[in-house]
């Protein structure tokens, strides 16, 4: 367990799908304050069993029409809702705008299925073996406006192997993202703790 008490900065969880990467983080005994989903799925219901509390801020349009800012604007008032200091994105499919990075600098961090800068992008799994590589990997980073971008704070290299699917493979990385972006998270959670003491 990576446990730390409620007294440390706040994370909120920004996911979309399955939720099996929040559920690595809250298994993993880090305190979440709230998750934020754009669209009905799965991580609601991690969230509810974890008694955590999450919000929808729905997207409803997926078109080129999308107000990205005001949609962002959104997302932001409902983690200040629950005084989050750091965010961690966990499958979230929305790219969000430069208010969130604002809001929070160097404090959103994402977790992507490649060895970043290799094959950036949603489709990044699909990529990698359209590619051909041997070998691809996940990639904890902070998060900034260009998307898969940012510092990388660890990666983990994850081998191609005979026969695999977009889904064996995204699973065997998953695995691994279980494991390397809640280790991260609570150091990073620790770091900027330190950060926040030397300054009072
Ligand atoms: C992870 O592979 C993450 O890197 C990517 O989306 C996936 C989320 O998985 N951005 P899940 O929905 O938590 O299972």
């Amino acid at each position: 367990m990576l446990a730390r008490t409620s007294a440390g900065p706040k994370l909120g969880v920004l996911a979309s799908g399955t939720g099996t990467i929040l559920e690595a983080i809250l298994d993993a005994g880090l305190d979440v304050a709230t998750v934020v989903v754009d669209r009905p799925c799965r991580a609601e219901e991690v969230a509810e069993r974890a008694g955590v509390a999450s919000e929808v801020v729905a997207r409803k349009d997926f078109g080129a029409g999308f107000d990205r800012s005001a949609y962002t604007a959104s997302v932001v008032e409902a983690l200040e809702r629950h005084s989050v200091e750091v965010v961690a994105m966990a499958g979230f499919g929305t790219v969000l705008a430069s208010a969130i990075f604002e809001r929070y600098p160097g404090r959103v961090l994402n977790t992507h299925p490649a060895l970043l800068p290799a094959f950036k992008g949603w489709h990044a799994v699909r990529d990698a073996l359209a590619a051909g590589v041997a070998e691809t990997g996940c990639t904890v980073h902070i998060a900034t406006e260009a998307v898969d971008e940012g510092p990388i704070l660890a990666q983990e290299p994850i081998a191609v192997l005979p026969g695999d699917t977009e889904d064996t493979l995204h699973e065997r990385i998953k695995a691994v993202e279980r494991r390397l972006y809640p280790a991260t998270i609570a150091s990073f959670m620790t770091s900027i703790e330190d950060h926040m003491e030397t300054r009072t």
